[in-house]
């Protein structure tokens, strides 16, 4: 390892990867590859927290692959690699279950809550549990920086208290992270509600555009997504929350800045800037898709198995030094 920070972030395959994935997450990370050690990780566990079709599971953990190479992560780089396949990861989140983290924090974490709703009684411990996981993956790398969206940034600072706490009790063991969000584009919304995030997870496909939808299909989700009243091209988050939004997706795609759009659609109306908007979604999709589609699949597995190799080397050091201070093999 080189004097460099290093940076930890992942996601899980729970669902058809979204733009507001790759705006919030994916886009930030590439632009971090030269001046940091970056670990990818496909954070598979995650993903069991909630039933999952094991075929369509295994066919997201190569997409998902496959999506952060066409966004422009590069293998020579960066270190990608499938979290299962480094079983240090649940090792060290049984001794975190035990030594750093709380009931009571966990009780705290909002997305557990939303994710519940009133039927805390009968989701999994997974569910429960999962924020433990997400500080083992990020500690175990001595990680400093994890780029995420908003709403992981509670997790993040869970890891933070985590990481503490053990050291209190058995040494300086972990380097304690920090959560990096972008200023814009933290938080996509949904398209159909203003006040939902887009979520990969969404029952209504209307709400979100999936990396890997059809164009045209992204096309008209955009022409149908929710306006506010008034006509006006202005950023007005608080009285204007879908169009702000939707400036959002046109400026992180097209690398416009809000300033200038308003500027450009000042005297026009929603319906011209929805169908500039379209256009931008289409073009980057399309161009996406093409990335996408020349990677294979043996492509993909061999990137994983070489990542698997970079991240388990890492990964054991660290568990030697928890197992050794724990008191057990
Ligand atoms: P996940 O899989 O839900 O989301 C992956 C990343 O995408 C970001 N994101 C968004 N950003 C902007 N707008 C949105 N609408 C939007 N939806 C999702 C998320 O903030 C995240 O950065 N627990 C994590 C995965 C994880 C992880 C980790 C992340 C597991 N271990 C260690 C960082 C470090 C999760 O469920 O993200």
């Amino acid at each position: 390892m080189t004097s460099k920070k290093t940076i930890f972030s992942g996601i899980k395959p729970s669902g058809d990867l979204t733009i507001g994935n790759y705006i919030g997450a994916i886009s930030q990370w590439v632009t971090m590859q030269d001046e940091y050690n970056c670990i990818f990780s496909v954070v598979d566990y995650h993903a069991i927290t909630v039933k999952q079709n094991p075929t369509d599971l295994r066919r997201r953990i190569l997409d998902i692959t496959k999506i952060y190479l066409a966004s422009g992560i590069n293998s020579k780089k960066s270190i990608i690699f499938q979290q299962s396949a480094v079983p240090a990861h649940t090792e060290l989140a049984w001794v975190l279950n035990c030594c750093g983290a709380y009931m009571a924090d966990l009780k705290k974490m909002t997305q557990f809550k939303d994710k519940a709703g009133d039927k805390q009684d009968s989701v999994s411990v997974g569910l429960f549990d999962y924020p433990v996981l997400m500080a083992a993956d990020i500690i175990l790398y001595d990680t400093q920086i994890v780029p995420v969206g908003d709403d992981q940034k509670q997790h993040v600072e869970l890891a933070r208290d985590i990481a503490k706490r053990f050291n209190n009790q058995y040494g300086p063991v972990f380097t304690i992270p920090e959560a990096m969000v972008k200023k814009e584009g933290a938080r996509i919304m949904s398209l159909n509600d203003p006040s939902k995030k887009m979520a990969k997870s969404d029952e209504n496909p209307a709400g979100a555009i999936a990396l890997l939808d059809e164009p045209e299909i992204a096309r008209k989700k955009i022409m149908k997504a929710v306006t506010d009243s008034g006509s006006e091209i202005i950023y007005d988050q608080k009285n204007k929350p879908a169009l702000a939004n939707l400036l959002t997706i046109h400026s992180s795609l097209s690398g416009e800045s809000i300033k200038s759009l308003e500027k450009k659609f000042t005297g026009k109306g929603y319906g011209d800037f929805k169908k500039e908007l379209a256009e931008v979604v289409a073009v980057f999709l399309i161009d996406f898709q093409k990335k996408f589609n020349k990677i294979s699949d043996v492509d993909a597995k061999k990137i994983l198995e070489k990542g698997r190799k970079q991240a388990t080397k890492i990964a054991e050091e660290k568990m030697g030094k928890v197992r050794g201070v724990v008191g057990v093999r």
